[in-house]
């Protein structure tokens, strides 16, 4: 074997030649697995394409590029454990077009900020970031209480999640804008909207104005969602079990 090692030594393309083919096998052995895509997504139940109005939350979000500033995705190391919750599921991003994973962090990840705080302390913060959190220095997005949320154009945003692999029905397709106006007000009717996409959907009145879908209800509902969609307590369970 070694006699034979001296012989590679000494040829150098030999040795090139040789070089490739092992370093074509790792590569093999390392990327194959992640063509077949259900092997890298683990099962993790919850997971539901987001509502309507969710959606809608998201597109502004892509606007208004929230990402140059937050990442959406939590690592599994100690530090991030401890500040932010679980690491992020690749699981967690299955419904994402485009996912917002991010590469900064100017300020805090946003994977699982859904529930970390109420409704008022989002809106009061989006409006004037200072006003919650004084040495803040996020801009302050308060036209979003004025503008309307674009219910309008959601039936052809969805068809194009449908195109992208999104299980979106055509029932949930059709019912969008009523599901969306469901969502956004207190007391309404929302036996579709859960039917639809499940009982844990929050559906309220976002941004403090009851009678008007604002952006912020939108925003403010696709945050509140961030990150608690999968049920982790399970993915837990069941990864323990498997070991
Ligand atoms: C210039 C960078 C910047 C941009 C752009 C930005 N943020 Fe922030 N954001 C911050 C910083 C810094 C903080 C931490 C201080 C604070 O809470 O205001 C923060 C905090 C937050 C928090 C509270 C997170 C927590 O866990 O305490 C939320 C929610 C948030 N931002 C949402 C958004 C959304 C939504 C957008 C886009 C509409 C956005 N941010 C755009 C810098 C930014």
């Amino acid at each position: 074997m070694l006699k034979h090692h001296t012989k590679l030594e000494k040829n150098s393309i030999l040795l090139l030649i040789f070089i490739v083919v092992v370093v074509l096998i790792g590569g093999l052995v390392e990327i194959v697995p992640l063509f077949r895509i259900e092997t890298t997504i683990e099962k993790v139940s919850g997971m539901r394409p987001y509502t309507p109005l969710e959606l809608v939350g998201k597109q502004i979000y892509m606007r208004e590029n929230c990402s140059s500033c937050h990442s959406q995705q939590i690592r599994p190391l100690r530090d991030e454990v401890e500040r932010y919750g679980h690491y992020s599921l690749a699981a967690e991003s299955m419904y994402d077009h485009p996912f917002l994973w991010g590469s900064k962090r100017i300020g805090p990840d946003l994977a699982r900020v859904g529930g970390k705080y109420s409704d008022e302390w989002h809106a009061a913060h989006m409006k004037r970031p200072r006003d919650v959190v004084p040495e803040s220095i996020m801009p302050a997005y308060s036209f979003m209480l004025e503008r309307g949320a674009d219910l309008v154009s959601l039936k052809r945003l969805m068809r194009a999640q449908q195109i992208v692999g999104v299980p979106y029905s055509d029932a949930m397709v059709e019912q969008a804008y009523n599901d969306a106006m469901a969502q956004a007000h207190n007391d309404s009717d929302t036996s579709g909207l859960t039917e639809r996409y499940g009982e844990k959907v929050n559906a309220r009145d976002f941004d403090g104005q009851p009678h008007f879908v604002s952006e912020m209800d939108a925003l403010i509902a696709y945050l509140q969602a961030l990150g608690t969609l999968a049920d982790i307590k399970d993915y837990e369970l069941t990864t323990k079990e498997g070991m």
